[in-house]
């Protein structure tokens, strides 16, 4: 069975693991619970999760092992939307197909509900015992996570992304904010279940981080091309933010041909990299010809 016909029982899977680690809406603050509820459930492709999931396949790696991870992961990525959505920032109000965080709620509630998602990610690697880790795995994943996310990291990115609005950046100024904005949360996804299994040869590490580094650049070109071509309502966010904003983007800087040649090399550099997992990895190059294919 391809991976394709599994990705809707994993979607189920996470939605759940994730229902189950948030904090319950009737329990105090029952308004920043709401949000945190609000911004992580019911929406999203859950592209990260899936990607650690496809990540343990190629690996043997069972998937309850990596609930946690996955979840960790998502909840990072979730508080980075509901910032990114703020009026100090890219200030949107559609998100999923919904009202924004800041909007159904309020910005100040926002703000707390991305910080606490920020946290109970790391929470929960400190904690899930189903990752079934030593003491010593479970502070790498935590330091990954925590590389991937701080300053070295997406909000490197995110400040590399406000100090780029109404300039021109040459195309490696524009790699590297994306490689940090949304990269490193997509290679640390990747390399989390990587390091869950301590005995992996260094070369299948580094061959999945390559793997990893392509399909990561390539999420947030297509983003960008997205931003240009596509559907709102397929979406779930309004389309033209980056040109309002006079953002840099990979079409604004190459044009949107060169811009989706470039997302297509980046996934065939991603799958080459596969090549010493032979047929195992076919959930991970479905994964990548998905991330430079989707219209969502
Ligand atoms: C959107 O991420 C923001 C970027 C990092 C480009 P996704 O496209 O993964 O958003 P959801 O989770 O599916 O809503
Ligand atoms: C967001 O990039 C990246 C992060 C949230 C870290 P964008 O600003 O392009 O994401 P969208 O297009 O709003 O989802
Ligand atoms: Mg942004
Ligand atoms: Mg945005
Ligand atoms: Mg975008």
């Amino acid at each position: 069975m391809p991976f394709r016909d599994r990705v809707p029982e994993y979607s189920g899977r996470i939605e759940t693991v994730l229902d189950q680690w948030l904090p319950a809406a009737d329990k105090p603050p029952h308004r920043l619970h709401a949000a945190m509820r609000y911004a992580v459930l019911g929406g999203g492709k859950r592209l990260r999760p899936l990607l650690i999931y496809a990540t343990g396949e190629t690996l043997g790696v069972p998937a309850e092992r990596l609930d946690g991870p996955a979840a960790a992961v998502e909840m990072i990525h979730a508080y980075s939307l509901i910032h990114d959505d703020l009026p100090a920032m890219d200030n949107d109000d559609l998100r999923r197909g919904r009202p924004t965080c800041h909007k159904a709620f309020d910005v100040a509630t926002a703000i707390l509900a991305g910080d606490a998602l920020q946290v109970l990610a790391f929470q929960i690697l400190a904690e899930d015992p189903a990752m079934a880790v030593s003491p010593a795995t479970r502070v790498e994943m935590i330091h990954s996570v925590a590389q991937a996310s701080g300053s070295a990291g997406m909000a490197g990115g995110q400040a590399m992304d406000l100090a780029a609005a109404g300039r021109d950046l040459s195309l490696a100024e524009l790699e590297l904010m994306h490689i940090h904005k949304t990269g490193a949360l997509i290679r640390a996804s990747v390399s989390l279940a990587a390091q869950s299994l301590h005995s992996l040869a260094a070369e299948k590490r580094t061959a999945l981080d390559r793997y990893a580094k392509c399909a990561g650049l390539a999420f947030q070109i297509r983003d960008d091309i997205l931003d240009v071509e596509g559907e709102t309502a397929a979406l779930g966010k309004h389309t033209g933010a980056d040109a309002s904003h006079n953002k840099p983007t990979y079409p604004s800087v190459l044009g949107l041909e060169e811009a989706r040649r470039h997302a297509h090399d980046l996934h065939h550099a991603a799958v080459t990299a596969l090549a010493l997992f032979g047929e195992a990895s076919e959930p991970l190059a479905w994964l990548s010809e998905y991330i430079v294919t989707r219209s969502q």
